[in-house]
C-alpha cells in the first residue's frame, strides 16, 4: 500500500478532510473513542528545527491519549544538525518509529524526507505551509458557524505559510478567500494562479473584511525572519486587525489567529479579547484535529 503523507491540505481529498474534521469534533466530545491496536504502542517522531508550543504539545498529548508515545527530536540534538542527510534520517527512523511530524524551514526538507520514508510524514509547519493549523481553524469555524462552504474569509497581513495554507483550504473547503497584503508581501503567485476561482487579492484590509464570515491574521515576521522585524513593522502598519475592521464584517464574524500573537502589531489587544475572537477554541482544537490526523494516518498504515 502507498504510504500517505500530510505535507499540504492537497494531499487529502475533500471527502477525507471532511471525514477527518467530523472525527476531530467527535473526539473532542469524547464520542466513539476506543483504544485501538492501530494506535496503541505506536511511536511518533517529532523533528523540530523551529520553536513550538501548540503544535508540539498537541502532538505529544494526542499521541499519549491514543495509547502511543512520542519522541521529541530537536535538530540540534540529532545527527541532522551535524549534516546527516535527511534521506538517511528518514530511512533509519522508518525502521524505528511509526509516524513522523517535521517542523522545518525549507519545504523541500519535508518532501525529501517523505520520499525516502516508508512511514507517514506530517508537515508540522514549513516556510511555505502550515496545514495542521488549518484543520483546527476549519474545525473551529464548523463548530461555531456550521459549514464553511460558500462563506467569505479575509486574510489580512503577510502572504506567508499560513496564508498559503488558507489558499489551499479555500479550494478544498470551497470558500472565497480575499487577501489584503502590503506590496511585496503578497502570497506565492503560482499558488494564487492555480487557485484563482477561490482567491482574490484586494487592495486594503477594509476591502477584505467587508461582509467576511471569518477574519484571519498572523505575525508580520515569521520564524526565521526576525532580522526583518523592524522593516516589516513599518510596512505592515496599516494592516492591524482592529475592532473597527471586525465591525465591517458579517455580524457573526469570527476572528482567528494561529498564535503566538503580537498584541499592538498585527492585532489589537481589544480584538484578542473581543467576543468575536475564537482564538482559544482554535488553539484547543489543535489537539483534537491532530489526534484525528494521527489516527487517520496510523489506521491507513496497518
Ligand atoms: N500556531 C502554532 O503552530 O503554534 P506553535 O508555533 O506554538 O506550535
Ligand atoms: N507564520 C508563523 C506561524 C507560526 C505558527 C511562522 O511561521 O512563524
Amino acid at each position: 500500500m502507498t504510504v500517505r503523507h500530510f505535507l499540504t491540505l492537497q494531499d487529502f481529498s475533500q471527502a477525507e478532510l471532511q471525514q477527518l474534521l467530523v472525527r476531530a469534533i467527535e473526539l473532542k466530545k469524547g464520542e466513539r473513542f476506543q483504544p485501538s491496536a492501530k494506535t496503541q504502542h505506536k511511536t511518533l517522531g517529532l523533528i523540530f528545527e523551529k520553536a513550538s508550543t501548540r503544535t508540539r504539545v498537541a502532538f505529544e498529548v494526542a499521541m499519549n491519549q491514543l495509547g502511543g508515545n512520542s519522541i521529541f527530536l530537536s535538530s540540534n540534538d540529532t545527527q541532522l544538525g551535524r549534516g546527516e542527510p535527511i534521506e538517511d534520517t528518514a530511512r533509519v527512523l522508518s525502521r524505528m518509529v511509526d509516524i513522523v511530524a517535521i517542523r522545518t524551514f525549507s519545504h523541500e526538507t519535508l518532501t525529501r524526507f517523505s520520499q525516502a520514508a516508508s512511514i507517514p510524514t506530517i508537515n508540522a509547519l514549513s516556510d511555505d505551509f502550515h496545514p495542521c493549523q488549518l484543520l483546527a481553524d476549519i474545525q473551529t469555524f464548523i463548530e461555531k458557524c456550521g459549514d464553511i462552504k460558500g462563506k467569505q474569509v479575509a486574510w489580512i497581513g503577510d502572504g506567508n505559510n499560513m496564508c498559503h495554507s488558507y489558499i489551499n483550504a479555500a479550494r478544498q473547503f470551497e470558500f472565497t478567500l480575499r487577501i489584503a497584503s502590503p506590496e511585496n508581501y503578497t502570497p506565492n503567485q503560482a499558488l494564487l494562479s492555480q487557485n484563482k476561482p477561490w482567491v482574490e487579492l484586494v487592495k486594503t484590509p477594509e476591502d477584505a473584511a467587508k461582509n467576511a464570515n471569518l477574519i484571519v491574521t498572523d505575525v508580520w515576521a515569521s520564524m526565521g525572519q526576525e532580522g526583518e522585524q523592524k522593516k516589516r513593522q513599518q510596512q505592515f502598519f496599516a494592516y492591524q486587525v482592529t475592532q473597527n475592521l471586525l465591525d465591517l464584517a458579517a455580524p457573526d464574524v469570527l476572528f482567528m489567529h494561529c498564535l503566538p500573537a503580537h498584541r499592538g502589531e498585527e492585532v489589537s489587544a481589544a480584538v484578542m479579547d473581543d467576543p468575536r475572537s475564537a482564538i482559544w477554541d482554535e488553539a484547543e482544537n489543535r489537539l483534537h484535529a491532530q489526534k484525528a490526523l494521527l489516527e487517520f494516518l496510523l489506521i491507513q498504515e496497518n
